[in-house]
């Protein structure tokens, strides 16, 4: 087998910091027989039957979410003369100005721009941030440390790369709780010195703690407005969009971002980023991205407008089909004896299921059965490797269409204690199924599985 190094970057490395993780495995596994493929499909099906309830429930808020994608494509009257885009300067292009406008309907925005030019997730932030902080402004992140990427963002680790620190960007944060919640009491002494920013992360990234939901957010603009009126919310949104039926700028969040390869690409949309928010906010991220005087007029889309706007109507459904993959693992593993975050029908915000496994060989085992069960690249290998940005080794199984999407079923883990595995995407439920089951199987193969 080829091995297969981390080529995209996962959600982060924080599980193994927070305290109270250690693996409480009180299990009552039943040893499986010889036939551990057929005792694997047994308990993914058992586990599949008590979750129709659940999975009836995710499927059901598909419908009002893509009420509202087809809504906007309405309003803006979307048509195929929209597909094309204009090369060069990409100056008038009409398929990214819609894209842009019915992006804006879909995220509760007043403004969103949708970019391929935004390589990532973290380049859409670092739009964000770079375009609205000037030098002495302070930022202050809400939910405990950002994302790993955004460390060499903010200038919490590496040097020379231009980071908010050297540019003379003031950092705090607040940290979380032990047990992963918002520290609501700390909030108002974290709030007395003004900043310019605060940052919210939605999403669990690679933390033992709850996604934010959509209302909590809410509920922090308000305490951050009535303190600091003029201090800029700013939510990172990476695998949030359209798990709920509230986006973060409906609740009063400023500016927002993302990928456009996870859940807004539907699994089609090749690459980019986003930005929604306050107009004003969103023409600064895009003047960071471009130039200044340049903003959110440039940038071709490179004849690719067909693709991001049918992984927009795509989306909804494409989404709900992970959360139901979601509710799948954490069924499944809990069933074990595992704990899971969330727990199966926990309240969802991102579409990450986290597991704790305990063991590295635990890890590896399930990483290489869904790299197995991947379409693409199931030849290879995953095997654990360093990956610049990362202070952890990382194993991940992704063989998706779109290289670091996650949109097909995978998983990834930094190799430390308590050995988290977090797993995401899936587009339909066979497929997860059938990882699932290939994965219970190896793990009953290898001796794996825990014992009471
Ligand atoms: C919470 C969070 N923020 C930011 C990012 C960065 O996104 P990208 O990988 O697209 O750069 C991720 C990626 O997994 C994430 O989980």
């Amino acid at each position: 087998m080829e091995s297969l190094a981390p080529r995209y970057r996962p959600r982060g490395y924080l599980a193994a910091l927070l305290p109270g993780n250690m693996g409480r495995m009180s299990v009552s596994s039943p040893m499986p027989p010889s036939d551990s493929r057929a005792w694997a499909a047994g308990r993914v099906a058992q586990a599949f039957e008590r979750l129709t309830p659940l999975a009836a429930r995710h499927t059901a808020a598909v419908k009002p979410r893509l009420e509202r994608v087809l809504a906007a494509f309405a309003a803006e009257r979307v048509g195929v003369q929209h597909f094309a885009s204009v090369s060069g300067y990409g100056h008038g292009d009409q398929g990214r100005e819609v894209l842009d406008r019915v992006v804006a309907r879909v995220l509760q925005a007043e403004a969103a721009a949708v970019r391929l030019q935004f390589v990532s997730g973290t380049h859409a932030i670092t739009a964000a941030l770079f375009g609205v902080l000037r030098p002495g402004d302070r930022l202050l992140a809400l939910t405990g440390r950002p994302y790993d990427t955004l460390e060499e963002v903010i200038g919490l680790r590496g040097r020379g790369q231009g980071s908010l620190a050297e540019f003379g960007v003031a950092y705090d944060e607040l940290q979380l709780l032990p047990d992963g919640e918002v520290d609501w009491e700390g909030l108002g002494d974290a709030l007395a010195s003004p900043p310019r920013m605060v940052l919210i992360q939605r999403s669990c990234g690679y933390s033992w703690r709850r996604s934010l939901p959509v209302a909590e957010i809410g509920r922090l603009v308000e305490r951050v407005k009535a303190r600091q009126s003029d201090c800029v919310v700013f939510v990172d949104n990476c695998y949030g969009e359209l798990v709920q039926d509230l986006e973060p700028p409906a609740v009063g969040a400023d500016l927002i971002a993302g990928s456009l390869i996870k859940n807004l690409g539907g699994t089609i949309a090749p690459s980019g980023g986003y930005v929604a928010g306050r107009a004003a906010l969103v023409e600064q991220a895009c003047c960071r991205l471009t130039a200044p005087g340049i903003g959110s007029e440039g940038g071709s889309s490179f004849d690719l407008n067909r693709l991001l706007f049918q992984g927009m109507f795509l989306a909804p459904q494409m989404v709900a089909e992970a959360l139901i993959g979601a509710e799948l693992v954490a069924q499944v593993f809990s069933d074990l004896g595992f704990d899971v975050n969330p727990a199966p029908g926990g309240e969802r915000s991102d579409g990450i299921q986290a597991v704790r496994l305990g063991t590295p060989e635990r890890l590896t085992t399930i990483c290489r059965a869904f790299q197995a069960a991947s379409p693409i690249g199931s030849y290879l290998d995953p095997v654990p490797a360093p990956m610049p940005g990362y202070a952890s080794e990382l194993v991940m199984a992704g063989g998706t269409f779109i290289d670091g999407s996650t949109s097909e079923f995978s998983a990834d883990a930094p190799l430390r204690e308590p050995y988290v595995l977090y797993v995401q995407g899936g587009s339909h439920r066979a497929h997860i199924a059938i990882a699932l089951e290939r994965a219970l199987s190896a793990l009953a193969e290898a001796g794996l599985l825990p014992t009471d």
